[in-house]
């Protein structure tokens, strides 16, 4: 169910006008709809609600503080893939021991922060990676828990840039080396095996692949459990697909549930699961304001003020997004959706039925509130949208946009004589 519909043909987010909010906030400007992140969580929770995992939200899909903190306050701990996304989760009052820190690159800077936070685990993804922490919880007189993230090698069918657990993609160890590389951490000093992580890639539209995935990895989970004390977790991921088109059916998570609980029945091991995308991605919009509509000998070019800076989801993995008009019509008409930065990439629709607008006209480019802002770019020396968030009849600016005094900050040119 969406929270962004029309009322006497104009959108809203929950309560209010989407035209009253781009004349108060300017566009381009992300729309976050607090209610739906509730009930995505609060969904998600009930499905699962016989093993009730820990949800450790994957911020990087959205780090706004505000939507951070709603999903926290509804329980979620943080999924965080750097030093900056572990700084934005405590500043948004996730507490260290729900909060779990994956990616392949952990630096020494990263590692020392995170072990002097004490965070709950490190999701480890190379046997080098586990020496650096083991010498850098030596040095600090402390102790990592660590979860190997083990590559199960099962296709989620998903894009290629986005699919993760497959045995050629850089992430994890793969599952004949995990063996040997727990070995490994149950040697090393400062080191505490805490538990096993997977994650497949997303956005995965069906529970198949995680089933497949944790009946390759249950009896390495059985015997590490039965074998060290502190093993006490699996971190199965995130990844749930969401419908990017009307006719797309999301992953349910009922369904979700009926295929994964079987496979983790019986293990007496604490779940975690790192969703960020079902969470966020039909909580947000980006509405954006057409400037021209221009002919050419081939096609017709909507161009909008939102560009590839803003929204980098179409030109980057050619997704599509839903884009309709604020003021309803049913008019259409035929061409691109394009932004004004210097590159033919520069698209978020090609070659669409869209609603038929003229110049000074509103859109909505839909499921836009994951993978959104959080890639966005000053390319073209544009500064970043402005974010509000809703609920009910309630708006707060939750993100100023970005000014251009703000883009030069920290530049200074040198004096050479
Ligand atoms: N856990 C780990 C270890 C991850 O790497 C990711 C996503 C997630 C959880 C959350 O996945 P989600 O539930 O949000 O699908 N920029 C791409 C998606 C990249 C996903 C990276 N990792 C996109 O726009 O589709």
């Amino acid at each position: 169910m969406s929270e962004f519909t029309y009322r006497n043909g104009m959108l809203h987010a929950e309560g209010v006008s989407v035209v009253d909010l781009a004349e108060r906030f300017g566009t381009p400007l992300y729309i976050y709809s607090r209610t739906h992140l509730i009930r995505q969580y609060q969904a998600l929770a009930e499905a699962m609600k016989p093993i009730a995992p820990q949800f450790y939200f994957a911020i990087k899909s959205n780090s706004n503080l505000a939507v951070i903190e709603t999903l926290g306050a509804q329980g979620a701990g943080a999924d965080v893939v750097s030093g900056g996304e572990l700084f934005r989760a405590l500043r948004a009052g996730i507490s260290a021991d729900r909060i779990v820190f994956a990616g392949v690159g952990k630096t020494v800077a990263e590692i020392d922060y995170a072990l002097s936070e004490q965070i709950r685990f490190f999701t480890v993804e190379s046997e080098e990676e586990l020496t650096r922490i083991s010498e850098r919880a030596v040095a600090a007189g402390c102790v990592g828990r660590i979860a190997i993230r083990v590559n199960p090698d099962v296709d989620p069918h998903t894009h290629k840039y986005t699919s993760t657990g497959k045995a050629e993609n850089k992430f994890g160890v793969d599952l004949s080396r995990a063996e040997k590389a727990y070995e490994q951490a149950l040697q090393l000093p400062g080191i505490e095996v805490a538990g096993l992580h997977m994650h497949l890639g997303s956005p995965i539209m069906t529970p198949a692949p995680y089933a497949e995935a944790l009946e390759k990895v249950r009896p390495l989970c059985e015997r590490l459990k039965k074998e060290v004390e502190t093993f006490r977790h699996l971190d199965i991921g995130g990844g749930l697909g969401i419908s990017y088109r009307p006719e797309q059916a999301p992953l349910d998570p009922r369904d979700f549930a009926s295929a994964v609980l079987p496979a983790l029945h019986g293990l007496g091991l604490a779940v975690g699961m790192e969703p960020g995308r079902f969470y966020t991605g039909n909580a947000g919009i980006l509405v954006t304001r057409v400037e021209y509509v221009k002919q050419n000998p081939f096609k017709k070019f909507v161009i909008v003020d939102a560009a590839m800076n803003d929204l980098l989801r179409p030109p980057l993995y050619e997704a599509h997004h839903e884009i309709v008009a604020v003021q309803q019509t049913d008019e259409q008409i035929f061409g691109d959706v394009v932004g004004p930065v210097c590159e033919s990439a520069d698209f978020m629709a090609q070659n669409r039925e869209l609603p038929a607008v003229e110049s000074g006209n509103l859109l909505a480019i839909l499921s836009a509130g994951a993978y959104g802002f959080v890639m966005a770019s000053n390319y073209n020396a544009r500064g970043r949208a402005a974010e509000v968030m809703v609920s009910g009849d309630r708006v707060e600016e939750v993100r100023a946009r970005e000014t251009w005094e703000e883009l030069v900050q920290g530049e200074r040119i040198p004096t050479w004589e």
